[in-house]
């Protein structure tokens, strides 16, 4: 097989080296796939760098999500022989090869209409959005929330899931190509915040209340400055930290406005509540199916660029989910 592998930590455009490596064995429950997409996160940039919470040992090969055919199996899973899946490969294995391989259970079918492209990033991408604003914000129908980098990967996923949900949405972007995304993506209102100042347009816009819910992966002075327009029991959703600065969160200040911070780290549920991450894929592919949600695939790309893909993600110069297709199946 072909894989991109990092023997040691730095930037991906200088770490990363395309290697020619045996085909992967499955170990005990597992399946080997081959990958037609894998969709790209700002944690494959943190991890390439050895700056996320979650450091898989060297040499390993990055990509988080996948969609891929199942080409061998573990003994006592033959039956599942030449499905096409979504899963997050079990590291030190990883999507940005032409195999890898999976943990069963965490490997689930997909809907035929979705191509590979938009279903490669429906693990990773839309479960954290749907795990944060249902299991930890506790959305409801009527309230409002306010998502930052609303035309990037997670972000694009919340504001789809919040408006398939009945929620007003006030989305953030980086300029008026990106705010224009976010419209088409369901936002009520997008805010440039390059332009605007989006906490006095938040507070115009809400009477002075705020927002029920600040779905922030940003952090840094976006998370400092969400603070001052979170409203009455609301909840602050801290997914990332792409501005490179983790925000600290004074509690004199929740408890004056009565305020929530609620943390989210998907992949624990992978391993704490396995059970409501299938519950999580079937919802998701219902709400697909019934035309609620569609992956914003932003770019897709060959093999040989995924060095430079992830140097795009990094620069904020991409919209949506970027797609390295690995080993494509038919364009998709
Ligand atoms: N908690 C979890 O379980 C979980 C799961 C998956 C991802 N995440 C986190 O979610 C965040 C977003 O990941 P993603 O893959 O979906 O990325 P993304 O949103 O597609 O890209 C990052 C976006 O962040 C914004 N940004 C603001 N300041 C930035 C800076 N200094 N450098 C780069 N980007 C900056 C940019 O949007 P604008 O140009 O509009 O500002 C950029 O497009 C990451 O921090 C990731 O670690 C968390």
């Amino acid at each position: 097989m072909r894989a991109w592998r990092v023997h040691e930590l730095g930037d991906p455009a200088e770490v990363l080296g395309l290697e020619y490596l045996p085909d992967p064995d499955p170990g005990a429950g597992q399946l080997v796939l081959t990958v037609h997409a894998c969709a790209l996160n700002f944690p494959d940039i943190l991890q390439c760098r050895g700056e996320y919470q979650v450091k898989p040992p060297l040499p390993f090969i990055p990509g988080l999500e996948v969609c891929g055919t199942v080409v061998a199996t573990a003994p006592g899973l033959e039956a599942r022989m030449g499905e096409r899946v979504v899963a997050p490969p079990a590291q030190p294995h990883g999507g940005l090869a032409t195999r890898t391989v999976v943990d069963a259970h965490e490997a689930f079918p997909v809907p035929y209409t979705m191509t590979d492209a938009e279903a490669a990033g429906l693990t990773v991408t839309y479960q954290t959005s749907w795990f944060a604003l249902f299991r930890r914000a506790r959305l409801r129908p009527g309230e409002t929330v306010l998502v930052h980098a609303g035309a990037g990967g997670v972000g694009s996923a919340a504001i789809q899931l919040a408006k398939s949900a009945g929620a007003v949405v006030f989305a953030t972007a980086g300029g008026p190509a990106k705010t224009e995304v976010c419209r088409e993506l369901g936002a009520d209102v997008a805010i440039d915040y390059l332009a605007d100042d989006f906490v006095e347009m938040v507070k115009d816009l809400t009477g002075g209340e705020g927002v029920d819910v600040v779905y922030d992966p940003v952090g840094g002075d976006t998370f400092d400055r969400s603070r001052r327009i979170v409203a009455w029991e609301g909840r602050i959703l801290p997914i990332g930290f792409t501005s490179g600065r983790i925000a600290d969160a004074p509690t004199n200040h929740a408890l004056l406005k009565n305020y929530s911070v609620v943390g989210v780290h998907w992949a624990r549920y992978r391993d704490h509540d396995p059970d409501a991450v299938i519950e999580c894929h079937h919802e998701l592919c219902r709400l697909y199916e019934q035309g609620s949600i569609k992956p914003l695939v932003g770019a897709e790309h060959p093999l040989e660029d995924a060095p430079a893909a992830l140097t795009a993600l990094g620069s904020r110069s991409t919209v949506g989910k970027i797609v390295v297709l690995c080993e494509p199946r038919s364009r998709s």
